[in-house]
């Protein structure tokens, strides 16, 4: 990184953005933003007439930030979904606000805000119908589809929780989600389609909910022709039901801190944590973030590529731009199909202006050169946007050069599931970039850097743990159920501040590259994923012994899972390619496919300190080749399987 740091150039503000910029100069940016560090309540006060509101708030801020507890615009009441729908009906009715791009490439389907407001209504009412009220939590188990968003915003009509699972998990992990927030309702489709391949939504949810009890009805959506098995009384088709319904349904007045939707991301330890978020904090949030980090204007076609099963989607595929009332692409498909030119196709087609994607995604297209994207037009290209982990300076250029023609703003944007929105980035015409660092951070956002016992590093050219020092409105307010679980996460470690669990460097010039975890979590093509939820996972098979995962550099992915495995003694009648299926298929039903190895490790031995402790450390440094010099190894209870170790894979 220090090499990145001394030669990274530095590409300054696009002109291009500048007349339209919300900000139009670095100075203003500072100006602004040393205001809305000092004056957090007036800021943030201002900036709260983005959003309708029925009853106006009364305090701006309570917070006893160190116990974690915040509470933004007290008093205040709104509903969400009025403020992404039916506020834009008097001038936006006609306007499209979602364009559904399908696996297959063919007709995209729109909806206007006016249609929005009749889908969103009409599933509202079969939610009320069904007896869903104020409060209770509804699972969408869902394909990249309209009525995933339609159910979104259903739930926030009625004041309802929602909370997404990612269509990529398991039945198990799927069923733990629903027994955690206590889901009555669960709405999902048949099946999902991805990548040319029809994946057995349906199939995955009577397996996560057999013999539950709790799940009283599953709305099906009709995303393919596919015949499925329906449960008399208990799973109805989504689209016959909402045949039933009024296309009108009231908004719910929401207090400002009632809970808007859980979502659950991974930590270090223990089982996935559903993180809470609130509606007007989060909200407001999320609508300025899209408006500046984007340069958004009325007339832009948005296009983020994120899954909505994790929080880019929620925030900046959904709530951001519907709170502006832009219109959004929902794009069902992989970048690779049919062919890995489909991002560019889906730009050219429908104009795109503002484009979000990942890492691991511009490095997946970028493998194939630069054929596929000159066969597009892409000029209408202004802003570009990255996240989910540090960008390689290499994927960095090539999005910029090859994508962007170097007429592009580029904002690598730094944030979490649990901050709710962008928290460090660029701002087009005003921030210099760098490749490889999200730069400074957005308004009302204190961050800083603190050594291993919590000492704050102030000046510039440090390296150090990243934490926020205060509240800001998009952040997450509780772990669903475990306020306390909250608080030890993220609040204890460096006290009275709160702790992103990532590193980080300050360089000269203030600029902040984030270089990624410092905790057990690893982040898989953008995926969040707890080692020991993996362990724990491979542990519970019968031919495991013991079980360590680590994080490798991936060329594509950005992070790879290593997992080392110690067989049990039941294991010794099976070969070695019948213990690796068993794991992985115990992973698939665990977790899910995106949590396979893509090294699987079966060794002797794993070195651990006297007192059991695994020595990760070593094992990272055997498995990335850099096994010539290991440290200190004198805490080691058996130095001899360090050697084994070696042996063993350099004989693979
Ligand atoms: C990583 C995704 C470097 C980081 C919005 C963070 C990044 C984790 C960046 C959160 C970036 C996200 N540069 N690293 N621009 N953006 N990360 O909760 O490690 O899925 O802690 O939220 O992704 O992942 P999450």
């Amino acid at each position: 990184m220090s090499e990145v740091l001394s030669e990274s150039p530095i590409y300054p503000p696009k002109e291009n953005v500048k007349p339209i910029s919300q900000i139009s100069s670095l100075d203003e940016y500072k100006n602004l933003y040393n205001f809305s560090i000092n004056h957090p309540e007036e800021f943030w006060a201002e900036q709260a007439k983005r959003l309708t509101w029925f009853h106006p708030w009364e305090n701006v801020l309570d917070d006893d930030f160190s116990e974690a507890d915040v509470a933004w615009f007290s008093g205040g009441k709104l509903n969400v979904s009025h403020n992404c729908i039916d506020r834009h009906l008097k001038d936006k009715a006609e306007k499209i606000a979602l364009i559904w791009e399908t696996d297959e490439p063919g007709e995209a389907k729109t909806y206007t805000y006016s249609q929005l407001k009749h889908e969103v209504c009409r599933i509202a009412n079969v939610l009320k119908a069904s007896g869903v009220k104020k409060g209770d939590c509804v699972c969408l188990y869902m394909p990249m589809m309209p009525e995933l968003v339609f159910s979104m915003l259903a739930c926030a009509r009625i004041g309802a929780i929602h909370s997404v699972v990612f269509a990529g998990f398991s039945a198990e992990s799927l069923r733990d989600r629903i027994i955690d927030c206590g889901c009555k309702v669960i709405v999902t489709a048949n099946e999902s389609k991805r990548g040319g391949r029809c994946y057995p939504l349906k199939n995955i949810v009577d397996k996560a909910i057999q013999g539950l009890t709790l799940v009283e009805k599953v709305f099906v959506a009709k995303r393919t022709l596919t015949e499925i098995e329906m449960q008399p009384g208990r799973d109805l088709w989504l689209h016959e039901e909402v045949q039933k319904e009024r296309r009108s349904c009231p908004a719910e007045w929401m207090s400002s801190e009632d809970p808007l939707f859980i979502l659950y991301t991974s930590g270090s330890t223990g089982k996935p944590k559903g993180l809470m978020h609130t509606q007007a904090g989060y909200l407001l949030y999320a609508s300025m973030t899209f408006e500046y980090v984007f340069n958004y204007h009325p007339k832009d076609i948005y296009f983020c590529a994120a899954d909505i099963g994790w929080i880019t989607g929620h925030t900046y595929l959904v709530y951001g731009p519907l709170s502006v009332g832009a219109t959004t692409v929902l794009f069902e498909s992989t970048p690779l199909y049919p062919d890995p030119g489909r991002y560019w196709e889906v730009i050219e087609k429908h104009k795109v202006n503002i484009f979000y994607t990942s890492p691991t995604a511009i490095r997946a297209v970028a493998r194939f050169g630069k054929d596929y994207p000159a066969k597009y037009d892409l000029s209408s290209l202004r802003v570009l946007g990255s996240v989910g982990e540090p960008i390689n300076p290499e994927a960095w250029k090539w999005f910029y050069e090859t994508i962007g023609r170097g007429e592009c703003t580029l904002v690598d944007t730094w944030w979490q599931t649990e901050t709710g929105g962008i928290m460090i980035t660029p701002l087009p015409g005003v921030t210099d970039m760098k490749p490889g660092s999200a730069t400074l951070p957005f308004f009302g956002v204190n961050p800083c850097l603190v050594d291993d016992n919590g000492l704050e590093l102030t000046e510039n050219n440090t390296n150090g743990n990243l934490c926020i020092k205060k509240p800001w409105p998009g952040m997450a307010r509780s772990i669903y159920g475990d306020h306390q679980r909250y608080v030890e996460t993220y609040f204890t470690q460096y006290p009275g501040l709160y702790f992103t669990g990532d590193g980080c460097k300050r360089d000269e010039d203030g600029f902040y590259w984030i270089s990624g975890r410092i905790d057990d979590v690893i982040n898989v093509s953008g995926h969040r994923l707890g080692t020991a939820e993996i362990e724990s996972s491979l542990t519970s098979n019968p031919l495991v012994a013991e079980a360590a995962v680590i994080g490798i550099p991936h060329q594509i992915k950005g992070m790879g899972i290593c997992a080392f495995i110690v067989p049990s003694v039941e294991a010794s009648s099976f070969s070695v390619d019948e213990i690796s299926g068993t794991i992985k298929q115990q992973l698939r039903n665990d977790i899910g496919a995106f949590a396979l190895p893509d090294q699987l490790q079966i060794v002797k031995g794993l070195p651990k300190t006297r007192s059991g402790k695994i020595m990760r450390r070593i094992l990272r440094q055997i498995a990335i080749g850099e096994h010539e010099d290991l440290g200190n190894l004198s805490t080691l209870a058996e130095p001899n399987v360090v050697d084994d170790l070696i042996k063993q894979l350099k004989t693979r």
